[in-house]
């Protein structure tokens, strides 16, 4: 099948969490499994140009009162045969930030550079000569390239190829003033017909839901919990309308980039089989981050976008989070990487200043990323919501108990300790709370302290446990075909 994944990010080239990490990995699983996979993405200012090659001419995108013309470059995904091509326009993406920046975390332009770039999906596929039969968009930034598909490109060129959205994060839908509507060429009964109407407001995500062939996100409990009020951001409605059309199909772990026998970033290897490389990991990460380096207090390890999302708020708001009793009452250690809302990173610097066995790196990096979960003993993820979650994934592979909350693809994927058996990979709680998240963390340290064999074979356990993107890969392309088959009834 020829398949062309739309979308805002992709390792290594743009990311700002796990949708970039799981575009490039299962476009990577496709191309190994025979299809033509390629990718499209804007040309940040970030992605350098210089080894890329720049395909002649022009290229023109209706958007706004005028068309824009904008520059094509291809590239290629490493250690693959996946070309990616990128959109380029100085005015739209030659500025720092995917998204936004620190001081404006949402461009206020963002309905029209998101536009140009879901409508220069097509014109890219008519200028390069290659149709594919499936228009494969991520999250709201390309959903709109759905719209197009059903409402504009009906006839011609695009009319039997078919479009696939995959929501990796319901909480962030593009909804913008109604005005930005003119700005996307299309008809105003578009508005309405094709679902961008959100109260008054245009909302990309809920177009692209409406519009799609097929829809998937990406665990079966959160294409389960989307369909309720609680965790359905006010969409839960239509998505239990298309409910026949949606699937959850896990994400799976990159082995190129994450995994503890070869890794690059690391100080030492281990595997299953030999664990001591993990000790030594262990002493580096004690060391970086400036703890005691002892081998007999357990790491708590976290990597994290800091955003309500993820549990911060019972973690660390201030006077009532429990961090600060957690590392004032237990004898262990807690290392973080992250970076987000700014009433956290402060909060975070002021606890280390507080605790001897608490620290952190406010930041981006992705050597640290890769130490923290190499050398932390269990890795916390007590996310309000998750989609799927590849942290706790890396954490199962790298032999790093993940303790998180029985909510979306970390219930699909993590399996709850039971004191009796030692039996599970990770340690599960059901209601998140500053109370329920200290009395987990005080479990795992219960455990460390008098079940060490248990501990051990869980590790060993968790590290066989396969998360692999063949088989997500092979889930993708039966519902290429259901969409295919979709769009071709029409
Ligand atoms: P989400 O996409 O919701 O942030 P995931 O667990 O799916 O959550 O993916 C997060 C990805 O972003 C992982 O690859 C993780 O290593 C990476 N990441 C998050 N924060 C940082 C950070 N501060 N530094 C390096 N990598 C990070
Ligand atoms: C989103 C979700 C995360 C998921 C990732 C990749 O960022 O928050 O849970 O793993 O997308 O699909």
């Amino acid at each position: 099948m020829k398949i062309l994944m739309v979308s805002s990010e992709a390792t290594p080239f743009a990311k700002s969490g796990g949708l970039a990490d799981a575009v490039s990995a299962l476009a990577r699983a496709l191309a190994r499994l025979g299809h033509d996979v390629r990718i499209v993405l804007p040309r940040y200012y970030s992605v350098d140009r210089e080894p890329l090659e720049l395909l002649g001419g022009p290229m023109g995108v209706p958007v706004g009162p005028v068309e824009e013309w904008t520059a094509v470059y291809r590239g290629s995904l490493p250690g693959a045969d996946v070309p990616v091509y990128f959109i380029d326009h100085e005015r739209f993406f030659g500025r720092d930030g995917v998204y936004g920046t620190k001081n404006e975390t949402d461009f206020r332009d963002n309905p029209l550079r998101f536009a140009l770039f879901s409508r220069a999906a097509f014109q890219l596929c008519r200028k390069i000569g290659w149709i594919p039969d499936v228009l494969h968009v991520h999250d709201w930034p390309a959903a709109m390239t759905a719209a197009v598909s059903r409402h504009v490109e009906t006839k011609g060129d695009f009319e039997g190829t078919a479009s696939v959205l995959t929501i990796h994060n319901l909480g962030y839908q593009g909804v913008y003033p109604k005005e930005a509507f003119d700005y996307f060429r299309l008809p105003w009964e578009l508005y309405h017909d094709a679902g961008f109407e959100f109260y008054g407001s245009i909302n990309l995500l809920k177009a692209g839901i409406a519009c799609a062939d097929q829809l998937a996100t990406v665990s079966p409990t959160y294409a389960r919990e989307i369909q309720t009020p609680e965790y359905g951001f006010g969409l839960d409605g239509l998505l239990r309308a298309r409910s026949h059309d949606l699937v959850g199909i896990l994400n799976g772990v990159d082995l190129e980039d994450w995994n503890p026998e070869t890794d690059a970033c690391l100080p030492a290897s281990y595997s299953a089989s030999d664990l001591s490389g993990k000790a030594i990991c262990k002493t580096a990460l004690q060391k970086e981050f400036g703890l005691p380096e002892d081998p007999s207090v357990p790491v708590f390890g976290m990597v994290t976008r800091l955003t309500d999302q993820k549990g911060i708020g019972d973690l660390f708001g201030p006077t009532y989070g429990c961090a600060y009793p957690m590392c004032a009452d237990m004898k262990i250690q807690v290392a973080i990487i992250g970076s987000g809302e700014k009433w956290c990173e402060d909060e975070l610097r002021s606890l280390a200043a507080r605790l001897p066995n608490f620290r952190v790196r406010i930041g981006y990096s992705e050597k640290f990323a890769h130490l923290v979960e190499a050398g932390s003993d269990f890795f916390l993820m007590p996310s309000r919501y998750e989609p799927c979650g590849l942290n706790q994934l890396y954490s199962l592979r790298y032999g790093t108990l993940p303790i998180v909350r029985r909510t979306g693809g970390l219930a699909d994927t993590v399996e709850n300790y039971d004191q009796e058996t030692g039996d599970g990979t990770g340690f599960v709680f059901d209601r998140l709370s500053p109370r329920s998240i200290y009395d987990t963390v005080g479990w795992a340290t219960w455990a460390w302290y008098n079940k060490p064999g248990q501990l051990a074979a869980m590790r060993v356990r968790a590290m066989s446990r396969e998360f692999s993107w063949e088989r997500s890969a092979a889930e993708y392309a039966a519902l290429y075909d259901r969409a295919v088959s979709a769009r071709r009834r029409g």
